[in-house]
């Protein structure tokens, strides 16, 4: 199921009703016979490094990012260059080019990377770029900057060589389209197979490196930012601890700085599926919270190379690619109501 059709279910339903069809319809069944699938458990004792982990079901990028480090590649470059698998697929619509647009049909980026030492590099609302994530990292090395905008962050991609191109694809376009035709504006992300991209590595020397990118919130208010460039809310690296990278609506990953938040759990002892579950916690026990209306996942992963993942609700995945086997897993969720 596509974002635009969980959204346009959202307003037909109550909400509960209609995360629940939404659900139910978006079971990616074909990628479950594909590749094994089982909850998502902390795994001490098979931890082998290197390894990476990604948000959703995108085996294609961490297959390529494994390809990096056995290369000998670092942790860096295997999450920017598996993050840009799914930035030039244009099959999918939440990240680069394909993604769809905001409510003016503006398809705009944003992205960061955050390396061993603690550096970062981010952009927000990059437009006409495909490879937001490489930006990023130009922004991380080649400035004294952490973090570029708009029109600033484009020219200073064109400068660095990137080539300007139209993201709005066919596809994309007719999808916008179709729903201009009732343009119910409802701040809801998708619940679906494949949303925001992010990606935690470990190498072979065990230094972690994280990197995440989106076209955000489809049909989004023009201007609007999300969680996923906001260094300590989308992603977060700490190379003593471990790191976390978030999906899902960025706006309540944000009020909770959930990507730090995780990583600050796992410092005071917790598992990373212990601190994924404590974030989660954070935002659906929030008085008043209306998280039937909407998804978040995290995925982690410590200095040991153990994984977590978890989420509001169901079908959720986090692909894993560690000693050989490069596997989607569907993540253990909160909503079980
Ligand atoms: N997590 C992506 C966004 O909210 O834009």
């Amino acid at each position: 199921m596509k974002r635009r059709n969980f959204i346009k279910n959202a307003t037909l339903s109550s909400a509960g009703l209609a995360i629940g069809s939404s659900l139910v319809g978006c079971a990616d069944t074909s990628s479950k016979e594909k590749n094994s699938t089982a909850a998502t458990v902390n795994n001490a004792s098979t931890a082998k490094l290197p390894m990476v982990i990604a948000t959703w079901h995108v085996i294609d990028a961490t297959a390529k990012a494994m390809e990096v480090l056995q290369a000998g590649g670092n942790a860096l470059d295997a999450v920017e260059q598996g993050c840009r698998i799914e930035e030039a697929n244009e099959k999918g619509q939440s990240v680069g080019k394909g993604g769809l647009p905001d409510r003016d049909g503006n398809v705009t980026l944003d992205a960061c990377i955050m390396d061993k030492h603690g550096n970062c590099g981010s952009v927000v609302y990059l437009q006409n770029i495909t490879h937001a994530v490489s930006v990023a990292r130009k922004v991380m090395e080649d400035t004294p900057h952490v973090m570029l905008a708009g029109e600033g962050a484009k020219q200073f991609a064109v400068s660095k060589g990137f080539e300007p191109e139209d993201l709005l694809t066919e596809a994309s376009k007719k999808a916008w389209e179709k729903w201009k035709i009732e343009a119910q504006y409802k701040p809801i992300i998708n619940i679906e197979n494949h949303d925001t991209i992010g990606m935690l590595a470990i190498d072979k020397n065990g230094d972690i490196s994280g990197a995440c990118t989106t076209s955000g919130l489809a049909y989004k208010l023009g201007g609007r930012v999300g969680d996923s460039p906001i260094i300590g809310s989308g992603l977060f690296v700490d190379n003593e601890i471990g790191a976390c990278v978030a999906t899902g609506l960025g706006e309540e990953v944000v009020k909770t700085v959930g990507s730090f938040l995780v990583v600050e759990l796992m410092r005071q002892g917790k598992s990373p599926q212990e601190a994924c579950e404590e974030a989660i916690s954070r935002i659906v026990k929030k008085p008043n919270s209306q998280f039937k209306d909407f998804q978040v996942g995290y995925i982690a992963v410590n200095k040991k190379g153990e994984t977590g993942s978890y989420s509001i609700h169901q079908w959720f995945s986090m692909t894993k690619f560690q000693d050989g086997v490069n596997e989607q897993i569907q993540s253990d969720y909160f909503n079980k109501a």
